[in-house]
């Protein structure tokens, strides 16, 4: 303890620094910033899914009330080609490439003066051919051009003569993601300057993006995203509604806000691939795996290509000496597929880890003896040693706190009145890393009193990045966190890494300790006198003389993690209920336990982690989004038939961490937790379907009618 205060912050389940800021409505989200004659825009949306547009008549829409300015290709400033920016630059050309494509932007002194002269625009197609339909269409996929293919020892030969087999194919729908607050954007010009109060997983992208296709220098762009209301992936590249806002506010020369509505959701901002794997599994009569295949068909866009990475799973965490992991892909008529939570892992988890199932039953083995006689502490896919791997704790523990003892290896034997009940188990991993992150720490003294501010282009997507940044920099720095500010979202503060891919809890708070621990061995030096116990930033500065004090370190990922396989692994149990009659699924208990080196806060990773049960909930039961055919528009755009789960749709979620202390991933020994939270759910729950009812379901969602 140091001079009475507590110094031990790291891991503690604190409360969020910003609790009461976001509760109170203080907290200031992309449109909430008050920006002084602002105009409003609304999309216009293409109803076509290949087209040449032959005219587009905006007279109507400009002498309708409020209107300040109608863009589209017509008038559109001329932009450079896209660079980092996701889908295509806008209104460069009257080209159509999807249903839903934004082809124009009104802007009008009201939001609902806009979205009404939105109506009065009329758009004359040639269509084109359009491939909307993914199942007539696969076999012509081929190769994507960033080929993840891999093979190790002969798989054809292992699997040919293996005594015990599966051969199954597992299909995941096209889903989007529905962050709380959509995407949206504030664009304010000043002569060749803009500002953008932007809902983004990282500032830095959206102004490389707009200093790119506007053909100014970054720092001519400036971000200001303090607050953001859910990423999920999708808010991870900058897409065109950032460059529309800009645009809009360029030709209307006003500011411009610009906010995605819940239907644009459905086509302006990416969405996940629907997947088709084929998975074989061999293995020898007392259960050891001999050969794995996963081959994947999904799609992509004609835009650009995005192919999601369902086959690493199969390539390391099972320890078979033969491998064949193929990807294909087509190019459709489709936004630009993208990130969504544990991309590649959360679908290739799914086709795994049920055929694991499968091949448990067929060897008539539990399921979890199974996975643990198959695991490795070396990465088959890169004979790398794992730094850590927390799978068979996980599953071990998981068996404990589930009462896993009670299942019948047999389904169907479980009965309580109309209800058929089942258990199921999946085992899961996703990626550490780290990636370059700056900070910059200033100390203020008012006599023995010390303030810290700690400042990175960091964002808190709503996952506790301000409460661990002050934790991280409480105990480096010794003080109490009360007095720790943090400013995070904003270009003009150091570059930090973008919060997706599970980097960001690393990123920042390794970058912030080491910020924290240079200010006070900075400061020691000042003093010039030898400390023989630990002296408090307050005492150090007081010694010194100093009333002020800043530094700023930067941190990257070490030499020694290279040297490693880096993953947070976790298992995930399940407890369903089937209605015999109806086939209503619902999950009444699920546990999940995940190693996932140090849990920085133990409360917003419990949260995390529920959050990425309750969309694997979704992702088994309910979620998927239904293309037409015919026009190649989503038949599901609104909460009324794109179901996610609800809070009477999930039961009783248990979370436990293993404890880990993984000195090689990263100083802190951080692995992170945002993506690994939903891998391995939507297989515990289909292995759950199974145990109860004995009928396997391969292609996600599991409603009703693939039961009864
Ligand atoms: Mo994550 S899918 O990179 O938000």
């Amino acid at each position: 303890m140091k001079g009475g205060t507590k110094t031990k912050f790291i891991g503690e389940a604190i409360n969020r620094i910003d609790g009461i800021l976001k509760v109170t409505g203080a907290a200031n989200y992309s449109t909430d910033f008050a920006i002084k004659n602002i105009a409003y825009g609304f999309m216009i949306k293409s109803t076509a899914a290949a087209a040449t547009i032959a005219d587009i008549d905006t007279s109507d829409a400009e002498k309708a009330p409020g209107v300040i300015a109608v863009v589209s290709y017509k008038n559109a400033p001329k932009l450079a080609p896209a660079g980092n920016l996701k889908g295509g630059v806008v209104f460069q050309e009257p080209k159509v490439d999807f249903y839903g494509q934004h082809i124009a932007v009104v802007v009008a002194e009201t939001f609902e003066q806009a979205r009404f002269a939105a109506r009065l625009v009329k758009v004359n197609y040639q269509k084109t051919d359009a491939v909307t339909d993914f199942v007539k269409n696969m076999d012509k996929a081929a190769t994507p051009k960033q080929n993840r293919s891999s093979a190790r020892g002969d798989f054809d030969a292992a699997f040919n003569s293996a005594e015990h087999k599966i051969d199954y194919t597992y299909e995941t729908p096209i889903e989007h993601h529905h962050p709380m607050e959509p995407h949206a954007t504030i664009a304010e010009w000043d002569g060749d300057k803009v500002t953008l109060y932007n809902a983004s997983q990282g500032v830095g992208g959206a102004q490389n993006a707009v200093a790119t296709v506007f053909g100014i220098k970054p720092e001519n762009v400036r971000v200001v995203s303090p607050h953001v209301g859910g990423g999920f992936g999708a808010k991870g590249q900058t897409w065109p509604n950032t460059v529309i806002a800009a645009m809009a506010a360029k030709v209307a020369n006003r500011p411009v806000k610009l906010a995605m509505t819940r239907q644009n959701m459905f086509t302006s901002v990416g969405l996940r691939q629907r997947d088709v794997q084929r998975m074989r599994i061999a293995a020898t009569p007392d259960g050891k795996i001999t050969a794995i295949g996963n081959d994947i068909t999904t799609h992509s866009a004609t835009t650009g290509e995005f192919v999601e990475g369902c086959g690493g799973l199969s390539g390391m965490m099972y320890d078979a000496a033969n491998t064949k992991i193929g990807y294909r892909v087509l190019p459709m008529n489709v936004i630009l597929p993208t990130f969504m939570r544990a991309p590649g892992e959360s679908t290739g988890s799914f086709a795994l880890e049920s055929a694991m199932d499968e091949m448990a039953y067929e060897l008539k083995m539990d399921p979890i003896e199974f996975r643990v006689k198959n695991i490795s502490m070396v990465d088959p896919s890169n004979k790398r040693p794992f730094s850590s791997r927390a799978t068979e704790a996980a599953l071990r523990k998981g068996a404990e706190m589930f009462g896993w003892s009670k299942r019948k290896q047999e389904p169907r034997q479980n009965r309580s009145g109309d209800y058929l009940i089942g258990y199921g188990v999946a085992a899961g991993s996703y990626p550490s890393r780290q990636a370059p992150t700056s900070t910059i720490v200033k100390l203020t003294r008012n006599g023995s009193d010390v303030n810290a501010s700690i400042e990175l282009a960091a964002s808190d997507i709503g996952t506790g990045t301000y409460t661990i940044v002050a934790q991280t920099a409480a105990e480096t720095l010794g003080l109490p966190i009360e007095k720790i500010g943090v400013k995070l979202g904003d270009t003009t503060l150091p570059r930090a890494a973008g919060s997706g891919g599970s980097v960001g809890a690393a990123s920042f708070c390794n970058s912030v300790s080491e910020a924290c621990a240079k200010a006070t061995s900075e400061l020691q030096a000042k003093t010039n006198r030898q400390w023989f116990k630990e002296p408090s930033v307050a005492e150090l500065m007081e010694a010194a003389n100093l009333n002020e004090y800043q530094t700023q370190a930067d941190a990257k990922q070490g030499p020694d993690a290279q040297k490693y396989s880096c993953h947070a692994f976790n298992a995930n149990f399940a407890e369903v209920w089937v209605n015999a009659s109806t086939g209503m699924v619902r999950v009444a208990r699920h546990v999940a336990v995940t190693g996932a080196g140090r849990i920085m806060n133990a409360k917003t990773a419990r949260s995390q982690i529920i959050g990425g049960c309750v969309w694997g909930i979704g992702m088994a039961l309910t979620e998927e989004s239904i293309l037409d055919p015919r026009w190649g528009n989503f038949v599901t755009r609104t909460f009324a038939d794109y179901h996610i789960p609800a809070n009477l749709d999930v039961g009783t979620i248990d979370v436990a961490f293993i404890s880990e202390e993984d000195k090689v991933v990263n100083t802190l020994g951080i692995k992170g937790i945002g993506e690994v939270g939903i891998v391995g759910v939507a297989a515990a729950i289909a292995n759950a379907v199974f145990n109860a009812t004995g009928k396997r379901v391969r292609d996600l969602p599991i409603t009703p009618d693939k039961l009864v």
